[in-house]
């Protein structure tokens, strides 16, 4: 018994020795790649280094598509919206004016979500890109007395911005805690005009996220499953009026009487859906598929059954859609 434990060991040390010295070449071969690199380290310094050119900016259309369709769930209108947007927008070279969306929904049905996969499929750097600017009130205009040095900041930004580069995207994330009047500020670079002190903002990609209308979104997706139509059909039109009628009526929509829509500079209301029971157990199989852990659909039912549905929505809805899943997985694996 013994001696074979002994013998076992010095079998692993020797393995482990000639690992090592099996790795010496590899190591000096690296060492002189690395001394290579630094001989030519200009160009490739501008090569690896982002810049405003097509090799760090290329929209990918059928990325896109295949994001949305595989990874994006109950999201029927959006998805659709979104592609036909972005794609037209993107294969226009002279686009007449900037691309301005706005994405409503209730917490949790995909908002950032989606503005992650159009930057991923747009720059080469996705979220990280230096052309990609996200804006929370939170964090960049947190105190409301401050707001005329905000409004000035925020025009100085995006001009410098776009004036680094035309093709940026700026994304105002929870536009409801927004300081009021701040929005307007930007109102100029949404316009349809050719210039604005030489600078020409119609390659910007502008996007919105709020909450606002998310309960008459919900409203309008509980109609229609209370008159037992397939969830499938509903469609823009059906949701429009009520959105835009909140949007416009919700003193905390960060766009309320904002000028931006009395003079039609949103070019599209984007409605999330309240996400269901089955959608939240997709969202638990994909976290589970993107942590490497086996697809265990009986864990995902469970983790989706066990949040807690709303009672006000007749338990249809999940109320944090398909937020927390992350977490919540943790708790059953
Ligand atoms: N429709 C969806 N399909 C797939 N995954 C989703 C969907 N909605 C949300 N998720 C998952 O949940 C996470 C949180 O969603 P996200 O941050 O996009 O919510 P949100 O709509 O921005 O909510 P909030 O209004 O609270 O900011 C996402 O990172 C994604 O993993
Ligand atoms: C670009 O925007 C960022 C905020 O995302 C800001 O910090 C930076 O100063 C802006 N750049 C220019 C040149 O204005
Ligand atoms: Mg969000």
């Amino acid at each position: 018994m013994k001696a074979t434990r002994v013998y076992l060991l010095l079998h692993v040390l020797l393995s482990a020795g000639v690992l090592v010295h099996s790795f010496e070449p590899v190591t000096t071969t690296l060492f002189g790649l690395g001394l290579g690199l630094a001989a030519v380290g200009g160009p490739i310094y501008h090569y690896l280094h982002e810049s405003c050119s097509p090799r760090w900016i290329h929209f990918n259309p059928r990325g896109l598509q295949a994001d949305l369709e595989a990874k994006l769930f109950g999201q029927h209108i959006a998805s659709r919206i979104i592609l036909k947007a972005v794609t037209g927008f993107m294969v226009n070279d002279n686009p007449k004016s900037p691309l301005v969306l706005s994405l409503h929904g209730t917490t949790g049905t995909g908002k950032n979500f989606v503005s992650k996969m159009i930057a991923d499929n747009m720059y080469k750097e996705g979220m990280k890109s230096s052309f990609v600017h996200m804006f929370t009130a939170e964090l960049h205009f947190p105190h409301p007395s401050r707001i005329e040095t905000y409004k000035a900041q925020l025009q100085q930004w995006i001009k410098g911005n776009v004036t680094n580069c035309a093709r940026s995207m700026f994304v105002f994330d929870e536009m409801d805690k927004m300081p009021p009047g701040l929005i307007d500020s930007i109102k100029p670079y949404l316009e349809y005009y050719e210039s604005l002190d030489g600078v020409s903002y119609r390659k910007a990609i502008f996007i919105f996220l709020s909450n606002a209308g998310g309960e008459s979104i919900t409203q309008t997706a509980l109609d229609f499953w209370k008159a037992g139509r397939n969830r499938e059909t509903l469609k823009l039109r059906d949701l429009e009026e009520a959105l835009s009628l909140s949007v416009f009526n919700n003193q905390n929509s960060g766009l309320w009487h904002t000028s931006l829509i009395d003079k039609n500079l949103v070019d599209i209301f984007v409605p999330f859906l309240p996400l269901e029971y089955r959608h939240v157990a997709q969202c638990v199989m994909a976290e589970m598929k993107a942590r490497n852990l086996p697809a265990n659909k009986a864990v995902a039912d469970k983790v989706a059954s066990d949040m807690v549905y709303s009672s006000k929505t007749e338990r249809i809805f999940s109320p944090k859609g398909c937020k927390t899943i992350a977490s919540k997985l943790n708790l059953y694996t």
